[in-house]
């Protein structure tokens, strides 16, 4: 096959076939695909879309990229969570330890931080010492010792995804419905799992910011999955304002760990319940809401989801008692106050998160350096009432110069409103 005659007929509005698609996304795992052969294909896709039959086919094509994972646990189901990112979103470390505790298998494969969004990766590597950069065999040990695990992405793992992502990155290729789709469930696919929740964020702080541009997204989520034979759900949730109390790096799993200590914020609890009834009757461990919520607060309440917790940062070789040390080295803080007595009305959850990245709890570039210490948090959010002079946010981290320009970032991302403001929703539908 000819690279420049698939890039003319995609160009032209016609479909590629499955072969087509394969032999490109093998010559481009081989380098024998040029980069800007790729970025133009990419680019007649952005333009073009994607029938289902070619989206299923590059899907396919990146999961046969890289190693499938096939988990021996005979009776066991194995789940993951995906969220879509937004600011605070530490859902997986709650989550994934209650699910684990009670018999769900979660091998999840999880990013960094994208844009203005905090990284599930970059928050665990904020832990002393631990390792999310683990080999497929490794992985699959770890799996089989104690149910669950949290890596990021390597060359094992569809290598077409990472090499496609990273040129879609350098041009203007990501927000094509097709190709997000396909990046996501690849990975999962990848997983080997038998059911999937998704928790799509909307809201001014999420990548969709309108719940109809969401149900596009988990529309076609779902059809993959159904065409992969995974279980998918949604949940649509509101990121309009950050989630729980805190956001940034170290300071999110410390609040993780307070949640499963029983000490964590209602929305926190709400949302992780929610994500995981879903999977309790997908896998038939629950047969009502209910019952399923009730099994989970009963892991936070008997600390066996804690404990889980803890034997997963031991695990991945990270240091729990150091991590709980860290948390009361803070040396810096700042404060945004009130300027009069009322009730939050809203925030503009998309600039602090990027007031999070100049404080070095996200990137811009590919090598800058990330602050651990650093973070915010929310001493009121929407419907709360403040008074004049009364902090509303409280940043903090070792490096004061990032602060004090966080600080000049965020004076105008909350209002205040003297009339009465109802909280807001979380779970949209
Ligand atoms: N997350 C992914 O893994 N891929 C995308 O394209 C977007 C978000």
């Amino acid at each position: 096959m000819i690279p420049a005659k698939l890039i003319e007929k995609k160009r032209d509005g016609f479909e590629l076939n499955a072969k087509e698609i394969a032999w490109f996304v093998e010559g481009t795992v081989e380098n024998k695909i040029d980069d800007c052969q790729l970025s133009a294909l990419l680019m007649a896709i952005y333009f073009n879309g994607m029938s289902d039959l070619e989206t299923f086919s590059l899907v396919e094509s990146m999961v046969n990229s890289g190693k499938r994972f096939k988990f021996n646990s005979p009776g066991n189901y194995i789940a993951d969570k995906h969220s879509t990112g937004g600011i605070g979103d530490k859902i997986s470390f709650i989550l994934a330890p209650i699910l684990s505790s009670l018999g769900i298998i979660i091998p999840m494969i999880a990013g960094r931080g994208l844009a203005y969004t905090g990284g599930t990766i970059d928050k665990l590597e904020s832990i002393p010492n631990f390792q999310t950069s683990i080999n497929g065999k490794d992985f699959e040990s770890q799996i089989q010792n104690i149910g669950y695990g949290i890596i990021s992405q390597s060359s094992e793992i569809c290598p077409a995804d990472k090499k496609i992502y990273s040129i879609r990155d350098l041009t203007g290729t990501i927000p094509s419905m097709p190709l997000i789709c396909s990046s996501i469930m690849s990975k999962k696919i990848a997983e080997g799992l038998d059911g999937l929740i998704m928790d799509i964020k909307v809201g001014n702080g999420a990548f969709m910011k309108t719940i109809s541009e969401a149900k596009i997204l988990a529309a076609e989520l779902k059809k993959i999955g159904s065409a992969f034979k995974i279980k998918t759900d949604i949940t649509f949730s509101n990121m309009s304002q950050p989630l729980g109390r805190y956001a940034g790096l170290r300071c999110e799993i410390i609040e993780s760990i307070n949640c499963l200590n029983g000490d964590g914020p209602n929305d926190l609890i709400e949302l992780s319940l929610e994500l995981g009834s879903k999977i309790l009757l997908q896998s038939k461990k629950a047969d009502n809401k209910n019952e399923a919520k009730k099994k989970m607060l009963e892991t936070i309440k008997n600390g066996t989801a804690l404990k889980k917790f803890e034997e997963l940062i031991v695990a991945q070789g990270g240091n729990f008692e150091q991590l709980q040390m860290s948390g009361s080295r803070i040396k810096n803080e700042l404060y945004i106050c009130s300027d009069r007595d009322g009730y939050i009305s809203s925030m503009d959850t998309e600039k602090i998160g990027w007031a999070l990245v100049e404080m070095g709890c996200g990137r811009r570039r590919d090598k800058d350096l990330l602050d651990y210490t650093a973070g915010i948090k929310f001493n009121v959010k929407i419907g709360e009432t403040v008074k004049k002079g009364e902090k509303v946010y409280t940043l903090f981290g070792e490096n004061i110069k990032k602060l004090e320009n966080a600080k000049l970032m965020l004076h105008k991302t909350f209002k205040v409103s003297s009339e009465t403001i109802l909280k807001s929703k979380l779970i949209l539908c």
